[in-house]
């Protein structure tokens, strides 16, 4: 059974107050804001994707990481806690979700969607959505689940990975979904990257032994207490005896890594 005791703080735990997307709204806490700050070798890479996008549709938007001032956005959110959190400088997001989107036909030049996909409750019905509203290309910023359990991690929280690789969609899923043709491309990893999912810190172990730095990534929420303590005490241990830096020091100067991250940029 799925534990969620934990606040996940990336707005799709499990609280006492749950809006109606079933996103809970209690668990966006200051760690999410403090270590998913966007990444602005990610950001170049999304902007790419977007081309001379003017109007941009962001589902999923979140706090609101890779708005960028040069693109009219217009949000979507369902997350009260994630609405109540964007900074007074980006538009007000709207409170809906990608699977019952409320614009027309053709609306926008370009849609994104970040880090988000994996939480919707039908994924085919929102990409279907972000189709139908967007003229131009739509990017979906995810993790390959094929990927994810490659990661140097999972020897030490496998059940944090295998959370992981069952939430994302395949690749397949998503191309299928969005239809027409679709670019995929691996999305590098920065060393000293800002935006702090798990592969994030594939050269900074250390960071990882701090519950804040957990808490920005959901899907650490669904692991016990008693498994956080057991991750904590064997990275530790590894890190103490040398374990770890024999088998996987060589990260910590290498200046990205190819992980599960990916971009997928869909055009009609
Ligand atoms: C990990 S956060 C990413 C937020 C932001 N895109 C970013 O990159 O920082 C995932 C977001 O997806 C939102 N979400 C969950 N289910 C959704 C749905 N069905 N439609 C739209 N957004 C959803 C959550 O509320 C949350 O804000």
């Amino acid at each position: 059974m799925v534990m969620r005791t934990y606040d996940g703080s990336a707005g799709d735990v499990d609280h006492a107050g749950v809006d109606h997307a079933g996103v809970g709204h209690g668990g966006v806490g200051p760690a999410y804001t403090a270590f998913r700050r966007p990444d602005e070798r990610i950001a170049h890479v999304i902007a790419q994707a977007l081309g001379g996008a003017r109007t941009v549709l962001n589902v999923g938007a979140g706090t609101g990481s890779y708005e960028i001032a040069a693109h009219a956005i217009t949000a979507v959110e369902p997350s009260l806690a994630m609405r109540a959190r964007r900074p007074a400088r980006l538009a007000t997001a709207i409170d809906a979700v990608a699977e019952d989107l409320p614009f027309a036909d053709g609306q926008f030049d370009a849609a994104m969607t970040l880090f988000s996909v994996h939480q919707w409750s039908d994924v085919e019905a929102g990409l279907r959505e972000m189709r139908r509203v967007t003229r131009g290309p739509v990017a979906v910023l995810t993790c390959d689940p094929a990927r994810v359990r490659d990661f140097w991690l999972y020897e030490y929280a496998p059940d944090v990975l295998e959370a992981e690789a069952r939430r994302y969609p395949s690749l397949d899923r998503l191309t299928t979904a969005l239809g027409g043709t679709t670019a995929v491309e691996p999305v590098p990893v920065p060393l000293d990257c800002t935006d702090g999912f798990n592969e994030a810190y594939y050269g900074r172990p250390e960071l990882l032994l701090n519950p804040a730095v957990r808490q920005a990534c959901s899907a650490w929420s669904f692991i016990d207490d008693r498994a956080r303590q057991d991750f904590d005490t064997s990275l530790r241990r590894a890190l103490g005896s040398g374990a770890w830096d024999e088998a996987f020091g060589h990260l910590r100067n290498r200046p990205t890594y190819d992980g599960s991250l990916v971009l997928l940029r869909a055009t009609p």
